[in-house]
């Protein structure tokens, strides 16, 4: 393009940048990447401090052959995100708990982290800028991923010694491609997602592709998603591929305790929290994959999921299936989570965060 040609489309594309909402169906979103227009990005030196880091436009990242999560998977994500409300003022929910997460992760692989106000800056400054990717309210909302990744080069097995925070982020509405309908899950009894003294309590981008085939082998055969068991006994389920699972029986809400194999989502700690306000008994313990027959609701908790009802459970060829429509639970703890997500509800535990 001509320098003018240039010139003008950049013009345009700052004037487009003015407008309230971006030319989006908002109808339409699901959960796939829509391109937004900036990216914050920053570097740790070898002593583990990061530069102030800045915006720039979304795109293609340069990286050395030799980096270290290229080689030997140095890597965490986080996911989250920004609400827009009726007077257009924009909130996240609980986002100092994903900065904790990731150093923690950070720590568990090795790898130096932004600190927790570097990390809110950078989500906060990439909010700010792509403000119009932000849904319209009951539209969805801004989902936000930092990523944190070894950049700098080593050929033998060790540390990288120099690691790049970014975050970006994309309009989504609902995560699966069911919509707000129930989600059938398929107990996979031979792949483990996590094992003991592994990954599965850090958001480790290698917690991932070992599990793809067996999603893809789930929804091949028309079910929604995984749910994972503990590879030690196999006796017992653990979570779904990108959410926590509870059960209801009564008056009680049953979910996997956290031992190190499952990751403590923001979204199950959230949920255990309202539980227990409205006077529910709330039990953290090793759930058996034979007591999901017992059970008259099951829901799985996530910040892509949100609070999604299970509608049937298939383990070994037999289908055990859940209230729904009438999961009363499941409505009452998902009606107050997005309400004081989206800011219908007041937020009395200091949850919100306007951007
Ligand atoms: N479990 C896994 C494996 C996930 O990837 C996620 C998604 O973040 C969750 C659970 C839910 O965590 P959170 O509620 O913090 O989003
Ligand atoms: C999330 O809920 O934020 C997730 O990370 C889920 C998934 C897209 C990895």
């Amino acid at each position: 393009a001509s320098i003018v040609e240039e010139h003008v489309s950049e013009m345009l594309r700052s004037e487009r940048e003015d407008e309230e909402c971006a030319d989006v169906d908002w109808d339409n979103l699901g959960f796939s990447l829509v391109p937004t227009d900036y990216m914050f990005a920053t570097r740790s030196c070898r002593e583990g401090n990061f530069e102030q880091g800045c915006l720039s436009r979304y795109g293609n990242m340069e990286l050395n052959p030799a980096a270290g999560i290229l080689n030997y998977g140095q890597g965490l994500i986080e996911g989250m995100k920004a609400y827009r409300r009726e007077d257009g003022r924009v909130f996240m929910f609980r986002p100092e708990l994903n900065a904790m997460r990731m150093k923690n992760g950070a720590e568990r692989m090795c790898m130096h982290s932004p600190s927790v106000q570097h990390f809110m800056e950078g989500v906060k400054q990439t909010v700010l800028a792509n403000r119009r990717w932000v849904p319209p309210p009951g539209k969805g909302s801004l989902y936000l991923r930092p990523l944190l990744f070894g950049s700098g080069a080593s050929l033998g097995v060790s540390a990288a010694s120099e690691y790049t925070f970014v975050v970006f982020g994309s309009p989504v509405q609902n995560y699966f491609k069911e919509g707000t309908a129930a989600l059938n899950l398929y107990v996979e009894e031979v792949v483990p997602r996590a094992y003991l003294g592994g990954t599965g309590a850090v958001k480790a981008i290698s917690n991932y592709g070992p599990v793809l085939d067996a999603m893809r082998r789930a929804k091949a055969r028309g079910f929604s998603d995984v749910l994972y068991l503990d590879a030690e006994t196999k006796k017992n389920i653990e979570e779904v591929s990108a959410a926590n699972i509870f059960l209801v029986k009564g008056n009680t809400i049953v979910t996997p305790a956290t031992n190190g194999t499952i990751l403590r989502g923001i979204t199950r700690e959230s949920v255990i929290e309202i539980a227990l306000d409205l006077g529910y008994e709330v039990e953290e313990r090793v759930v058996p994959v034979a007591e999901l027959k017992e059970a008259e609701e099951v829901f799985c908790t996530g910040t892509a999921a949100g609070i999604a009802s299970v509608g049937s459970i298939t383990f070994q060829n037999t289908r055990t299936e859940y209230k729904v429509g009438d999961g009363l639970v499941t409505q009452q703890l998902r009606s107050i989570l997005v309400g004081i997500q989206t800011g219908s509800i007041q937020d009395t535990k200091n949850w919100v965060l306007e951007i």
